[in-house]
């Protein structure tokens, strides 16, 4: 299995099967082969709405020395919410990380099907509210049909392209990225919205499979290491807070709003 870099003898076979089936998603659909930047505006009509006015620029496809990744596409949904998801990546584990309050107003940024969407609106409670942003409307579709089967009313999508989710400013007290970041082919707009979009204490928790272990049977292109997320986020004016380590996969470290801006920085 050269694209996923583990010993099947170490992992179950259930694992195995999973992993095989996240390649399967990778490698299909019209995403295959594409750049980001193909790959984006033709997600949706609506990744790229012409109505807005929006310009977006090309996409990077290397950001400061990281090969950028094509985005997930919708057909491999149902992938996020497998049975072997909760073994494979302590999902609880990462929830509890996260020490979101009841009354918060988060975000569940590359929501996908709304995964990470369902359990942060039941966390803030009826008084909270999630905003679920994707680029691929299918994926919000799903998650709506979701909330509404689990009767949630503080759950609001949101279409966003590319540059842009469409947040409000100045009102996120976390702002939740799973699996996401190192798919933005446009990473330095997105984490300039995304900065806007937090309360001066508001939080920025990215999770990422980790690529310094190779047990970790995630495709290279899927995972980052620690340094180049830090480098990434501090480039952008944001500081890396707190990190927590106890995921069997991925990463999960936390930035807040930094006055300091390193290379590449926005404006
Ligand atoms: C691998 S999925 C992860 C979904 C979800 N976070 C989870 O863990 O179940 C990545 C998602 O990020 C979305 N995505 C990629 N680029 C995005 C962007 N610039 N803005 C919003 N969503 C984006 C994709 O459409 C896809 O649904």
């Amino acid at each position: 299995m050269p694209l996923l870099g583990m010993r099947a003898g170490l992992v179950g076979r259930r694992t195995v099967l999973a992993v095989m089936c996240w390649a399967v998603v990778l490698a299909a659909g019209p995403l295959r082969g594409q750049s980001p930047a193909t790959l984006n505006p033709s997600a949706s009509p609506a990744t790229a709405p012409k109505s807005s006015g929006e310009k977006i620029p090309p996409p990077l496809t290397h950001y400061l020395g990281r090969e950028i990744a094509t985005t997930m596409h919708y057909s491999g949904a149902p992938w996020l919410v497998r049975e072997s998801r909760q073994r494979e990546e302590d999902c609880k584990r990462l929830l509890a990380a996260l020490k979101v309050q009841r009354g918060q107003t988060v975000c569940d940024l590359g929501c996908g099907n709304g995964f990470y969407t369902i359990r942060l609106a039941r966390l803030v409670g009826p008084e909270g509210r999630v905003y679920a942003v994707d680029i691929q409307p299918e994926m919000l579709d799903m998650l709506r049909a979701w909330s509404k089967k689990e009767r949630l009313a503080n759950v609001t999508p949101i279409l966003g392209s590319p540059i842009d989710p469409r947040l409000p400013e100045g009102e996120m007290d976390l702002v939740l990225m799973v699996d996401v970041y190192h798919e933005f082919s446009h990473p330095q707009q997105m984490l300039a919205a995304i900065r806007k979009s937090l309360k001066p204490e508001g939080r920025i928790a990215v999770a990422e499979f980790r690529a310094e272990d190779p047990q970790v049977p995630i495709l290279p292109l899927h995972k980052m290491s620690k340094k180049q997320i830090l480098t990434e986020f501090s480039a952008n004016g944001l500081r890396l807070v707190e990190e927590f380590d106890g995921l069997p996969w991925q990463h999960l470290m936390f930035f807040r709003r930094s006055e300091e801006r390193g290379i590449g920085a926005p404006p």
